[in-house]
């Protein structure tokens, strides 16, 4: 098959490397792809969004699978829109109907009430409602927990120990601190527990398969202090997700969610990420995302076993049937190298040294994220997380000392990573 993968993260580096393996891939476009994702297929400069020019892409270069790695595009309804221009092209991602699970936290927390999937208790405010909101607020205990209804970026969620202070941010979002995002807001409960990130790939007719779990670790320093980032780093397994937990997870979490997209008539052929929280073992979803997980997606390929081209032309068909997707057994540790600022400011252009460092050794892989090739023929650093340095261990402990090694030889000015990833599983 021919194969196009939108995107340009560490997150389709993993999927470019795990697609570009199996014998059913004959060639692989990532676009606009990265610095680093070359070296499994080519790289097609555009932007995921311009939907006219993806489906331009499709038809010059014979595309008989689109994989949609990032959420924008989905919320624009990339899926819907190659549906009329490219209607022989399967598409892996759901319609924008599905894709508002994301795009929209007021209508997922509506779709989980309606399908008694556990979930904060909340309630959503817009300008007009804001003084209600203050009182509601006034019902609940700290710490408040505020989220702007629309993609804010991954910044449009605040966390605040104090009632006033919930208050106050409630009318700065509700006035336009995230744009349009947030002129809707989800105020919620706030849950206590540990977090993982649990991949589904639906075939939109009630078919799915689960993905090796992994956690990510958002914070920027270590002890999970500081901003939140994309994520600076990922591991898989995660021991507390066991058997018995995963159980409850399909049975109260998985099921009815792919149960509440067909009653809803939604055409949902892709992958679903639950944020779960696990609240004295009992699994609550912390959030909805329409796409695979960033770095969480740089460690789950390392330990899906099975080719995955055949399972994502399954989905994208709607008949997974009984298509194995195998779990390697090993586990995987992925390191994220930054820029020196980020999440703030920071520089871009700096020379990366050191990407040879994982070359000939069967378990560790370097992930391109924000690099790019400049005029000198030098990949340089052009984004805030740069490198994820992914490895293979017989257990967690050994993933990480190797993804650890070979981080400590990647070198760029300002590099920057926290060292205490997976730290409580080891
Ligand atoms: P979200 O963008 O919804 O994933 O929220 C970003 C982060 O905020 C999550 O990964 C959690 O760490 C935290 N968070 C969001 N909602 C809650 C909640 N109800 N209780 C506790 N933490 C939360
Ligand atoms: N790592 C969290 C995300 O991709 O949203």
């Amino acid at each position: 098959m021919n194969i196009l993968l939108l995107g340009s993260g560490g997150r389709e580096s993993a999927l470019a490397w795990k697609i570009s393996q199996s014998p059913e891939c004959s060639s692989l476009i990532i676009a606009p792809g990265n610095g680093g994702t070359a070296r499994y297929g080519r790289n097609l400069p555009l932007k995921p969004t311009d939907l006219d020019a993806v489906a331009d892409a499709v038809k010059s270069n014979s595309i008989d699978m689109v994989v949609v790695g990032n959420e924008d595009p989905l919320v624009a309804g990339i899926t819907d829109f190659l549906a009329k221009e490219a209607p022989e092209v399967l598409v892996v991602g759901p319609t924008q109907a599905g894709a508002r699970l994301e795009g929209s936290k007021d209508f997922a927390k509506q779709f989980m009430e309606a399908e008694g999937i556990p979930t904060a208790r909340y309630r959503s405010f817009t300008a007009d409602s804001l003084e209600e909101g203050k009182r509601f607020l006034a019902t609940l205990t700290p710490p408040y927990v505020l989220k702007a209804d629309g993609l804010a970026a991954g910044k449009g969620v605040l966390i605040l120990d104090n009632l006033a202070q919930a208050q106050k941010e409630l009318g700065e979002m509700l006035g336009g601190m995230f744009g349009a995002s947030s002129a809707t807001v989800v105020v919620e409960e706030f849950l206590s527990g540990i977090e993982c990130s649990v991949f589904v790939l639906t075939d939109g007719n009630g078919g799915y398969r689960v993905l090796p779990v992994a956690k990510d670790y958002k914070r920027i320093l270590e002890g999970d202090k500081g901003p939140n980032t994309g994520g600076m780093g990922a591991v898989s397994p995660v021991a507390f997700a066991d058997e018995t937990f995963m159980r409850k997870v399909e049975d109260r979490i998985i099921k009815p969610t792919i149960e509440g997209l067909r009653k809803r008539a939604i055409d949902y052929k892709g992958f679903i990420f639950l944020g779960l929280i696990n609240v004295a073992g009992e699994p609550m979803v912390i959030e909805y995302n329409v796409r695979m997980g960033d770095p969480e997606t740089e460690a789950v390929m390392l330990r899906v076993a099975s080719d995955l081209v055949p399972l994502l032309k399954a989905a994208a068909e709607g008949d997974l049937g009984e298509m194995p997707l195998e779990h390697d057994p090993r586990a995987a540790a992925t390191v994220m190298l930054v820029s020196g600022g980020y999440p703030g400011s920071y520089p871009k252009g700096k020379v990366i040294g050191g990407l040879d460092a994982a070359d000939g050794n069967p378990d560790t892989i370097l992930f391109h994220a924000g690099t790019a090739v400049d005029n000198n023929g030098d990949t340089v650093t052009s984004g805030g997380r740069v490198i994820a340095v992914s490895s293979y261990g017989k257990d967690l402990a050994e993933a990480l000392s190797r993804s650890y090694a070979t981080a400590a030889k990647v070198s760029f000015d300002g590099k920057t990573f926290r060292s205490d990833i997976g730290n409580e599983f080891v």
